[in-house]
């Protein structure tokens, strides 16, 4: 395979400077202000964005309305699917392109996102082709007096703005594009300050495969400016926003005043649970990569690893020299499994983390510092891992977002739920076991959103993905999630 080339393989960077992608164009800001945005494998400039404020939210919510209530609204269901398949073409097609602008972008491993027909962000787009000729009412048969017939309508909410983190942008805009395409909603979008770029080039993608102006726009900026106003806009029917629990409470208050539909996928502080019983050659590396991937920066990592006390000693010597084996580095190098965190502000909080841990008594068995040499300049850290972590530390109660795991031991499995479960996060969980008892007990006992068994990280979206308590509200992926892209109406038609 040759290796990626920026300048060859990605066009779209050969203009560096990006606007705002509104009803079908490129928008320059109307304020005329940039913000600049970083490579983080070498904290050079990468690119500079539209710094997007109340001005031009206004225009990409009139342009989404205008889309709505216009030809958008006049695509059959069947057309809908048809536009949604050949997108996933042509996203497919330029897989290589889009998954290196990504790892240009915030840093993910470009050699970990498998084949297009495995990739996550084009299996989810393609469930949700499926999706667009599902949506359907009843009829009801009810007990009223006289003759009267009744039944339910499905009709889409209207504009949904779409707040993105930047863990992950290429495959979190498919949870919103997904739902709002098959439905019949427009979007703006509101990527993350430090990686926008794959979203945007996805606008270009959506037009040409035949999307009509409007239907998705995109908005880029501060969260503080480009965000809050779209999370305030009093024509914005419903929000999906992903990312912290401190903004997902600020997007709680923007909302009321029309009374928006939310759907908050929030922080986490995941357990990740390992029995005596269970195979520790598939638990080691499963429990490590479920810390590790994307240099821990996923909102369901599995950081808080509770271990039987039997095989404490065990588990912590093998999931150091594990850590040691994975290669950090240069994301498109060929062999990196762990590229930089997202920003020098990132690095500075993650390492603000150790230094915490240290003084409240954790003992760090491997990693915990910067990485120097040849990755100097980008914003490296070794993954790392503490021992003799308990529940109460601060590193076993504040999402890190970086590749920190704390390891806890247990004796019982009453008190491994009654630890799993004090954190007022729920959004996943991990039991290890070969007891099928043991199993499905905790999975019956974990207030989270999700619990793999003998597995981390997997989603499917036909299943989908949520979270208990401060995690946030709503589900992403299955029917569950384009019920809430659609208002339901009921009609009583009385024939007598
Ligand atoms: P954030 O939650 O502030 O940012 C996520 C998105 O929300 C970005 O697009 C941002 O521009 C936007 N935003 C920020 N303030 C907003 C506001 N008032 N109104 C509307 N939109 C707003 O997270 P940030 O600052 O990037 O990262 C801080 C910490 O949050 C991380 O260290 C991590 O712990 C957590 N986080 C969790 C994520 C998850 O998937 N659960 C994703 C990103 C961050
Ligand atoms: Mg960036």
């Amino acid at each position: 395979m040759n290796t990626p080339s920026p300048a060859r393989d990605l066009p779209f960077l050969s203009n560096p400077d990006k606007d705002n992608f509104i009803d079908g164009r490129w928008r320059a800001p109307e304020s005329g202000k940039r913000i600049d945005t970083f490579n983080p494998s070498n904290g050079q400039l990468l690119a500079t964005l539209a710094r997007g404020d109340k001005a031009d939210v206004e225009a990409a919510v009139a342009a989404a309305r205008r889309a709505f209530t216009g030809p958008w609204s006049r695509f059959s269901p069947a057309q809908r699917q048809q536009l949604i398949i050949r997108f996933a073409d042509l996203f497919a097609q330029h897989f290589d392109e889009l998954t290196l602008l990504e790892s240009l972008d915030m840093g993910a491993p470009l050699h970990t996102r498998l084949r297009p027909s495995k990739n996550g962000a084009i299996q989810t787009i393609l469930y949700f082709a499926g999706q667009a000729r599902n949506i359907q009412g009843d009829t009801i048969p009810n007990s009223l007096p006289g003759d009267v017939t009744t039944m339910t309508f499905k009709a889409p909410v209207g504009v949904v703005g779409g707040i993105i983190p930047w863990n992950g942008p290429l495959l979190g805009q498919m949870h919103i594009l997904g739902p709002v395409l098959a439905t019949g909603c427009t979007a703006v979008l509101k990527p993350a300050e430090d990686a926008s770029l794959s979203v945007l080039r996805t606008a270009e993608l959506l037009m040409e495969a035949g999307l009509p102006p409007g239907v998705v726009n995109v908005v880029t900026g501060l969260g503080a400016e480009a965000g809050a106003a779209l999370a305030a806009h009093p024509d914005v029917n419903r929000i999906a926003f992903t990312g912290s629990t401190a903004t997902g409470r600020e997007i709680i208050k923007a909302s009321a005043g029309n009374m928006k539909r939310l759907q908050l996928e929030l922080g986490g502080k995941s357990p990740d649970i390992v029995f005596a019983d269970a195979d520790l050659d598939q638990a080691v590396p499963g429990v490590a990569m479920g810390v590790y991937s994307n240099s821990g920066q996923i909102c369901f990592a599995g950081t808080r690893v509770f271990v039987q006390r039997s095989i404490q000693d065990e588990f912590v010597e093998r999931f150091a020299a594990y850590g040691k084996t994975l290669k950090v580095g240069d994301p498109l190098a060929q062999d990196t499994r762990l590229g930089p965190l997202i920003s020098s502000r990132q690095l500075d909080r993650v390492l603000s983390f150790v230094e915490v841990a240290e003084k409240e008594g954790a003992r760090l068995a491997s990693g915990g510092a910067r990485l120097g040499g040849d990755l100097s300049c980008g914003f490296y850290i070794e993954p790392t891992v503490f021992s003799g972590v308990t529940n109460s530390m601060t590193i076993a109660q504040e999402e890190i977002f970086g590749p920190v795991a704390s390891i806890i031991a247990f004796d019982t499995l009453d008190e491994a739920l009654t630890l799993a479960n004090a954190t007022p996060y729920g959004l996943a969980s991990g039991v290890w076991t070969s007891n099928v008892n043991t199993a499905l007990k905790m999975v019956h006992g974990i207030q989270a959103g999700t619990v793999w068994v003998n597995c981390y990280g997997l989603v499917d979206p036909s299943v989908g993905f949520g979270g208990y308590k401060e995690s946030g509200y709503g589900w992403k992926g299955g029917q569950t999630q384009i019920d809430g892209y659609l208002y339901q109406k009921a009609a009583y038609l009385n024939v007598s």
